[in-house]
C-alpha cells in the first residue's frame, strides 16, 4: 500500500478528470482503474455504483441528507438497531427531526443479538428506511443482514449497511445481500485514513440529488442552473482523495492475495483462544454473544470497581493497546447501558 502511493506521487501525480495532458490521463485511468476493482471486490454490478468518499460518515451523510430527507415524510419511520456506531444514528435523527418522520430501534437480547421476532416488531409498513450495522464495533456481534434485507423489502424500506466493521474480516456480495445501500471505511481494512467508500443500487444514486456541489460533479452550469454530472462523478464533488483510492485498491489486493478463506481461518483460531482465556479470567466481565459463529473481530469486557482508563494504561505498558470508554452513550441508550451495566 506504501508503495502505490509512493510510485503514485513519484509517477504520475496530477488530478484525474481535470486534462488531457498524460499525468492526469493516468491518474484517471488508475483511480477509474480502482473503483472498477471495488465493485468486483463487492460485486457490485456497475463500477459507477461505486462513489468515493472520505470514511463511512461521510458515506452515510451523504444517504441520509440526499436519500432521507428527501424522501421521508411525516410519520414514515426509520429503523436501527441500538449497537449503530455514531455514524449511523445521528444522521438519522437529524433526518427524523428534519422531515417529521420516527426513528425507532431493533434492541438486543441477553445474548447482544437481535433477534428475529425483534426485526419483525420494529420493521412494519410505515418503515421507509432500515440501518444496519453488519458486525458491531461495540460487541463483536453479527447481525442477520440478509433477514433484515429480506424483511425490509417486504415491508418496501430500502437498507443501509454498515459494512466498517465487517468488511476486513468476511467477505461481501452486495448482490446477494442484496443491499441497497453499503458503506465501510478504507483504514479498517489496511487502507490509508480518509478514504471511504459509498456503494448504493444504480437505479436509486441516479434518482438522488448531489450532497455536495462544486467542481466535477457539474454537466453544464449557468448563471442560475446547473445540471450535474452522471454517476459517479455526480457525488464525487472537489479534488479527490487520490493517494487514498490508489492506497484503498492496493489494500485490497492484499487482502485478495491472502484470501479471506486463511484471513477467516486464522481469525477463528485467536477469538476462539481469547474467548477461551478471557472466560477464565473471574474477574472480568465478558460482553459476549454465546454463539461463537455469530461473533467477529471485537472483545468486550468491563472490569468491576477499575477505571477502563487505568485498565487501558496498564495494559498499554504490556504493548496492548485496547478502546477504553467509562460509559458508551446517554440517552437514548438506557437499555444498551442496562444491557452493558453502565
Ligand atoms: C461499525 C462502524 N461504523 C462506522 C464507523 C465510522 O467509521 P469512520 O470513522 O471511518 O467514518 C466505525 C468506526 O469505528 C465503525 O466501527
Amino acid at each position: 500500500m506504501l508503495q502505490a502511493i509512493e510510485e503514485f506521487y513519484q509517477t504520475y501525480n496530477a488530478n484525474p478528470h481535470r486534462g488531457a495532458y498524460l499525468l492526469s490521463v493516468e491518474a484517471t485511468k488508475k483511480y477509474e482503474d480502482t473503483r472498477s476493482k471495488i465493485a468486483k471486490f463487492i460485486n457490485a454490478r456497475f463500477s459507477e455504483e461505486i462513489i468515493f468518499s472520505k470514511n463511512a460518515t461521510e458515506s452515510l451523510n451523504l444517504i441520509a441528507y440526499s436519500y432521507g430527507l428527501e424522501n421521508l415524510k411525516k410519520d414514515d419511520e426509520i429503523v436501527i438497531s441500538i449497537m449503530e456506531h455514531h455514524s449511523n444514528l445521528v444522521p438519522w435523527q437529524k433526518v427524523a427531526k428534519v422531515t417529521g418522520s420516527k426513528l425507532n430501534y431493533m434492541y438486543i437480547n441477553d445474548d447482544f443479538e437481535i433477534t428475529d421476532e425483534e426485526i419483525e416488531t420494529k420493521i412494519t409498513n410505515k418503515t421507509k428506511i432500515v440501518g444496519i450495522t453488519h458486525v458491531s464495533n461495540a460487541l463483536g456481534t453479527i447481525n442477520n443482514i440478509e433477514k433484515i434485507i429480506k424483511y425490509a423489502h417486504k415491508k418496501g424500506a430500502v437498507v443501509v449497511v454498515d459494512a466498517a466493521q465487517s468488511i476486513p474480516h468476511m467477505k461481501i456480495d452486495v448482490q446477494k445481500i442484496d443491499a441497497d445501500f453499503l458503506v465501510f471505511s478504507g483504514h479498517k481494512m489496511l487502507a490509508p485514513l480518509g478514504i471511504g467508500i459509498l456503494y448504493g443500487k444504480r437505479e436509486i444514486l441516479n434518482k438522488m440529488s448531489p450532497f455536495i456541489m462544486g467542481g466535477d460533479m457539474i454537466e453544464y452550469v449557468h448563471e442560475q442552473e446547473t445540471t450535474f454530472a452522471p454517476l459517479p462523478n455526480k457525488f464525487e464533488a472537489g479534488t479527490q482523495n487520490v493517494e487514498g483510492v490508489i492506497g484503498l485498491g492496493s489494500a485490497i489486493d492484499y487482502i485478495e492475495n491472502i484470501g479471506y478463506d486463511k484471513i477467516q481461518a486464522i481469525e477463528e483460531n485467536l477469538i476462539s483462544y481469547a474467548r477461551n482465556e478471557l472466560s477464565k479470567l473471574d474477574f472480568l466481565e465478558l460482553y459476549l454473544t454465546p454463539n461463537k459463529n455469530n461473533h467477529s473481530s471485537v472483545i468486550s469486557f468491563n472490569i468491576e470497581g477499575v477505571h477502563p482508563h487505568d485498565v487501558a494504561s496498564i495494559l498499554d505498558q504490556e504493548g496492548v493497546c485496547i478502546r477504553s470508554r467509562k460509559s458508551l452513550r446517554t440517552t437514548p441508550y438506557e437499555i444498551f447501558r442496562n444491557r452493558f451495566n453502565m
